[in-house]
């Protein structure tokens, strides 16, 4: 029912401003007027899209994300920031819908995304195969490194001397279960923020933290005395996930995404968050 009252309103709207478009004096300037006119069309199509896309809040998209994983997402003042955020937006502006972002602990985003609670998870969230049993996930927009971080005097040189350490990880993150498989539950700590994880190891309550490579950066630039291992844990590819049952909105993004892709858009976003090396 929800979905009809958007595809009439949406019928309602596209309808009025091709009318608009139609009704509009000619300007002085022809160029000028062909914009306005394409740019009508573009604007009802977009809403027409929109109107064909089943989302939990008509005419809005709500992303879960968990916002304590810099670049990715994270607190600025009120406002979640960060590239993936950057991305929501982009992409929720080309399918004509009002981005939504809701915090919550990382391993209840897919929960939410199941339960209808939210759209899509957008968290620098790692595409794996068992996720792939409950949800969908969208074309990859970003690679990402399972890294280890250490004191900088540590003993542990490389992934290999794990064994037998006490190990900080985030709850329900990669880093999380390959190390549970790799050393042991007995050996893993898990914490609801990664930056939970990383004052553990601060305060010497474990002797090493597993996650991702780009939050890692940002946590050893802004504690001292830790430092990143060369070599890296795992690679793996970031996406979008999205319930199972709405493959309208997953094509959506995975156009929108193609198109971020095309025009340069991801690269600007990223190239915001993260220096070139
Ligand atoms: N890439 C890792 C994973 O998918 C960690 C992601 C954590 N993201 C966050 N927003 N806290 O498991």
């Amino acid at each position: 029912m929800k979905k009809l009252v958007a595809i009439l309103l949406a019928g309602t709207m596209a309808v009025s401003l091709a009318a608009c478009a139609a009704a509009a004096p000619a300007p002085a300037e022809p160029a000028a007027a062909e914009e306005t006119a394409e740019e009508a069309v573009e604007a009802a199509e977009e809403t027409a899209e929109a109107a064909e896309i089943t989302t939990v809040e008509p005419g809005v998209l709500t992303m879960a994300t968990n916002a304590y994983f810099p670049p990715y997402e994270y607190y600025e003042g009120d406002a979640i920031v960060g590239i993936d955020a950057e991305i929501a937006a982009a992409v929720a502006e080309k399918l004509g819908l009002e981005l939504k972002i809701e915090d919550m602990e990382f391993d209840s985003i897919i929960t939410a995304v199941t339960a209808g609670k939210a759209d899509m998870g957008l968290a620098g969230m790692t595409v794996t195969e068992e996720r792939k049993q409950n949800v969908n996930f969208s074309d990859s927009y970003a690679t990402g490194i399972q890294a280890v971080v250490v004191p900088e005097d540590s003993d542990i040189a490389s992934v290999d001397d794990l064994e037998g350490k006490k190990i900080g990880v985030q709850l329900g993150t990669t880093g999380d279960i390959y190390c549970s498989d790799d050393y042991g539950e007995e050996n893993v700590e898990k914490f609801n923020k990664g930056n939970d994880a990383i004052m553990a190891l601060v305060t010497g309550k474990v002797d090493a933290v597993v996650i991702d490579n780009e939050p890692a950066k940002s946590y050893v630039a802004a504690n001292e005395g830790l430092k990143i291992l060369e070599t890296e844990y795992a690679v793996e590819d970031y996406a979008a996930c999205i319930a199972k049952e709405n493959t309208a909105l997953l094509d959506a993004i995975n156009g929108a995404l193609a198109e971020l892709k095309a025009d340069g858009t991801l690269e600007q976003i990223v190239g915001k968050y993260i220096s070139a090396e």
